[in-house]
């Protein structure tokens, strides 16, 4: 296992393309694999968790093959799937759990999900819950946990569905089982989650229809082969915006420049509330790419001011806090987060996470039930130099290591392997950014 060192100091600048978007990845790779026909994806992410799902699908009989810029994907139909044999391991990633649990519902053989411990710790009663209302067996661990068992060859019927939370990954499980379910499926959405399933299943020919919050489409619809270009992921991208804004501001200093990142409404969130705390953060060169908007992003430093953070907000950011908490300790005032309780249930309970780790880099911080509360220390150094615990979260690793920006001495950061499962190559890029970091075997 690495950890990361981060010297105190430095700042970000230049140009950079951050990797491909994760929930777009994962996506590409599911729809193709059951769509009629070849369809190329480029841009993929190859990250652990997007490679899980890859590896399950190939488990499943679906031939994946990489050339020059692309991967290739031979579809196999909506009803071609092969029983996998063994457990699909699906590693860290929730994305992949909670969406294959939709899917597998529908087909005509049994499946075996599995995890890693944190995501076998992550709620999945979200998912067996309408899946059973739908005429699903699924049986998980005590707590509705990983592993999850499905039994194949049941007929599904179609739900109107309210889920308890916003949440696309529900809201994706529910719309793939409906493919495989007699009738018209709702979801019902009781806030924004991210659209990329809406988006790609239309673009793959599935006919989807939304009527206000509602969500529908009938089963037995097939689909048909897609080229996907994945934009860069504004999820890893956040880390270069927040870093970029609190680096101190030097004379003559190139802006940091991200290309081609997906700027999609339902996920732009943590663009709006850096623009609210006052950051520099001008988007160009904005366009489409297969049904996702992309622009590049420009970012220098500012001084940042506190703000309040609540309802929408949260649901258009839902996986960029770590980041936000770290430019919310170099503001100017008080930041105030709440109706964040979901970041509880995230590959770490982030509010807590995030909460130790400031309050050992010497922040003021509170903690409430929903979210928490930062006192800003706008100083040149809002930091005191110390040790992190990841909690195995990549985003937690990812977010204290730009700290150091505006450190006045070392940072550690230690279970830094689970960066691979959304952001190969960090330490590299950051490191040509400007960010004085290094990987070393923990321990050494
Ligand atoms: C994701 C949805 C979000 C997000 C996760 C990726 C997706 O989870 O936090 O990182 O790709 O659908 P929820 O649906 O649980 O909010």
């Amino acid at each position: 296992m690495r950890c990361f060192h981060v010297q105190p100091g430095g700042t970000l600048g230049g140009t950079l393309q951050v990797p491909g978007d994760k929930s777009v990845s994962h996506r590409a790779i599911m729809f193709s694999a059951i769509a009629d026909g070849r369809s190329r994806i480029t841009g993929f992410l190859e990250s652990a968790d997007c490679l899980a799902t890859l590896r399950a699908f190939e488990a499943m009989g679906v031939s994946f093959v990489r050339d020059a810029e692309s991967l290739v994907v031979d579809g196999v139909g909506r009803d071609g799937l092969a029983p996998p044999g063994m457990p699909l391991d699906l590693g860290n990633s929730g994305t992949s759990m909670r969406l294959l649990s939709g899917l597998m519902a529908g087909q005509a053989f049994d499946s075996v999900l599995t995890g890693d411990a944190s995501l076998s710790r992550r709620p999945m009663g979200r998912v067996i819950d309408p899946l059973t209302a739908m005429g699903a067996h699924i049986a998980g661990s005590e707590g509705q946990r990983a592993p999850l068992r499905i039994t194949g060859g049941r007929s599904l019927q179609a739900i109107e569905y309210t889920p308890p939370v916003a949440s696309a990954q529900i809201k994706s499980c529910v719309l793939l089982a409906g493919l495989y379910a007699k009738g018209v499926t709702t979801v019902h959405e009781p806030g924004v989650s991210r659209d990329h399933t809406e988006r790609m299943l239309g673009a793959f020919g599935v006919a989807l229809s939304r009527d206000g919050a509602a969500l529908s489409l009938a089963g037995g619809q097939s689909l048909r082969a897609f080229d996907v270009a994945v934009p860069a992921d504004l999820s890893s991208a956040a880390f270069f915006l927040v870093g970029a804004s609190i680096a101190q501001p030097r004379d003559g200093a190139e802006p940091l420049t991200l290309t081609g990142v997906g700027i999609n409404p339902t996920r732009r969130g943590v663009i709006d509330i850096l623009d609210r705390m006052g950051a520099d953060i001008a988007l160009t060169n904005t366009r489409e790419q297969a049904g996702e908007p992309v622009a590049d992003i420009v970012v220098r430093p500012a001084s940042l001011r506190g703000v309040d953070i609540g309802g929408r907000d949260v649901e258009l950011a839902i996986d960029e806090f770590p980041a936000i908490f770290i430019a919310a300790a170099c503001a100017q005032g008080t930041t105030r987060l709440t109706d964040a309780a979901e970041l509880r249930v995230k590959e770490s309970d982030r509010i807590a996470v995030m909460a130790d780790g400031l309050a050992a880099l010497g922040v003021e911080v509170s903690v409430q039930p929903d979210g928490l509360t930062i006192t800003g220390r706008p100083e040149p150094h809002s930091f005191t130099g110390g040790q992190i615990h990841s909690h195995e979260d990549h985003r937690i690793a990812m977010a204290f290591a730009m700290a150091g920006l505006r450190a006045s001495a070392p940072i550690e950061i230690d279970d830094c392997d689970y960066v691979d499962t959304s952001f190969p190559g960090f330490v590299a890029k950051a490191g040509a950014a400007g960010l004085v970091i290094d990987a070393r075997e923990q321990g050494a």
